[in-house]
């Protein structure tokens, strides 16, 4: 597969076209941001640990059914994936209480939630990504009401699957912050997923192995996702 030109930049990855017309190469930088880019900085090696956190988790989850845009991991930094046009909407579950719901709703972090919270944001830093509901969506033309279904459904699915996953590695998904891109007529998971869009607590202990390192200056960032790379690839 021959790597071609850049196709987009954004935060924490880098798009390059290849000789496939519907596919392209998503390489994984070290770059980490916070609180909407208000805080910046780098975690060493991050690119590669999320490559491959991301390239195991989508195996699974295409394995267990969901349609996912990973076709397959070509080097420590970059995935071939599908060519989507990616849906301008963050989808994020919440089963315990953490991060914003803290922040905006006052509540108690850790607080097992009764039923799990879906929440949809609007991709648009221009605009502080803000909390939307279904209504935005279709009005502002983001998605449709059938595609809108569809990522309802995925995203349930998702969680299902991706709790299962981290118990087994002894670890408790709390929340995590999912994509989706339109290819050939059909809605499809996109993106990544990683310490960067998932907070993942030990089971047992608490202890943090995501993002919230770097968020909240817990220290040791790298160390938190080498633990998870380790137990995802069970070296
Ligand atoms: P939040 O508590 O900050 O709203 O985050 C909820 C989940 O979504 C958490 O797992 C982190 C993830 N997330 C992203 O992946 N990207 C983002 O821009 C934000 C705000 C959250």
């Amino acid at each position: 597969m021959e790597k071609r030109e850049k196709l987009y930049e954004g935060k924490a990855k880098i798009l390059y076209a290849t000789d496939h017309p519907d596919l392209v190469i998503q390489y994984f930088k070290d770059d980490a941001t916070a609180f909407n880019a208000k805080k910046k900085g780098t975690v060493d090696e991050k690119g590669i640990m999320n490559n491959g956190i991301s390239a195991k988790i989508f195996e699974y989850l295409g394995a267990n059914g969901v349609p996912t845009h990973f076709e397959k991991q070509l080097s420590d930094r970059e995935m071939l994936v599908k060519k989507v046009q990616i849906v301008p909407v963050e989808v994020i579950i919440r089963n315990r209480a953490a991060g914003s719901l803290c922040r905006n709703y006052g509540a108690v972090e850790g607080k097992v939630l009764s039923r799990p919270i879906y929440e949809l944001c609007y991709k648009n830093d221009a605009y502080n990504d803000p909390l939307m509901n279904e209504d935005h969506v279709i009005t502002l033309d983001l998605a449709t009401d059938a595609e809108l279904a569809d990522m309802k459904k995925i995203t349930f699915q998702v969680n299902e699957l991706l709790k299962k996953f981290f118990l087994a590695l002894n670890i408790e998904l709390i929340d995590f912050k999912i994509e989706f891109g339109r290819y050939k007529g059909k809605i499809i998971l996109a993106d990544e997923i990683s310490p960067d869009t998932c907070r993942l607590w030990e089971v047992g202990t608490g202890v943090r192995l995501d993002k919230d390192r770097f968020r909240n200056d817990l220290g040791n960032i790298k160390e938190g996702y080498q633990e998870v790379l380790k137990r995802v690839t069970h070296k």
